[in-house]
């Protein structure tokens, strides 16, 4: 199980500070979300945070979540950058395969992105292809939005598709995710959970205590 904290959720004048906190607490993987205020009402990062990120942090890995239209324009962007991860809505795209065979071949993992509003089901002529599924427990856009109970159940599709057809995806939950929550979540088959202001970012303590109370209490 691993956590990967989101970027949106840090300060953005003191980001630095907050991901030395983060790496003190043993995180090893970040949530970079992108957002063009097309997909998604919202703007949010770019593409050259995760440069710097990549140079003065080149043992996290990327986990970029880019909430864009045309996702298949950003792949070569963000692999130059060094993001190891590539996770894109399929509705954002007519061409989810295409897109996840570039993603691929730009050396990055491929990821697909499942809105609350879109059945499992609407995976199944690529799931077979990913490397992970990122279940939003929340609608895109926006975070400090309340976790969508469904996705629970939903997880459990997912986790029975993979077993059904013998695949390897990871289960990576978005969205609304405070420790009892994400025990469930984890109790229900997800491999990486979204930290974001119910777990780690904007708590009354220094966000490595903050990782280190909400460890120990999904664990507890
Ligand atoms: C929302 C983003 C999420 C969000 C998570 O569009 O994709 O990663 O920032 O933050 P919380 O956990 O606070 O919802
Ligand atoms: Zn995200």
């Amino acid at each position: 199980m691993r956590y990967s904290p989101s970027l949106a959720c840090a300060s953005q004048l003191n980001m630095l500070a907050d991901i030395k906190e983060l790496e003190k607490a043993g995180i090893d993987m970040l949530h970079i979300d992108i957002m063009d205020g097309n997909y998604v009402p919202n703007i949010c990062l770019n593409p050259d945070l995760c440069r710097e990120l990549k140079s003065a942090f080149p043992k996290m890995e990327l986990d970029v979540h880019v909430m864009v239209k045309r996702p298949m324009d950003y792949i070569a962007r963000f692999a130059e950058m060094g993001a190891e991860w590539f996770t894109f809505h399929s509705d954002a795209t007519n061409f989810s395969k295409r897109t996840i065979s570039r993603i691929k071949a730009a050396g990055m993992r491929a990821g697909i992105a499942l809105n609350p509003s879109q059945p499992v089901s609407a995976l199944l002529p690529f799931i077979d292809e990913v490397d992970m599924v990122l279940m939003m427990a929340i609608e895109p856009g926006f975070s400090g939005q309340q976790f969508i109970e469904d996705s629970y159940a939903r997880i459990d599709e997912l986790k029975k598709i993979r077993e059904e057809r013998h695949l390897k995806f990871l289960i990576n939950v978005d969205g609304g995710i405070n420790a009892p929550i994400g025990k469930q979540c984890i109790n229900h088959g997800a491999d990486i959970l979204v930290l974001g202001v119910f777990a780690c970012f904007n708590q009354n303590k220094s966000i490595s205590l903050a990782c280190k109370v909400f460890d120990e209490e999904l664990k507890g």
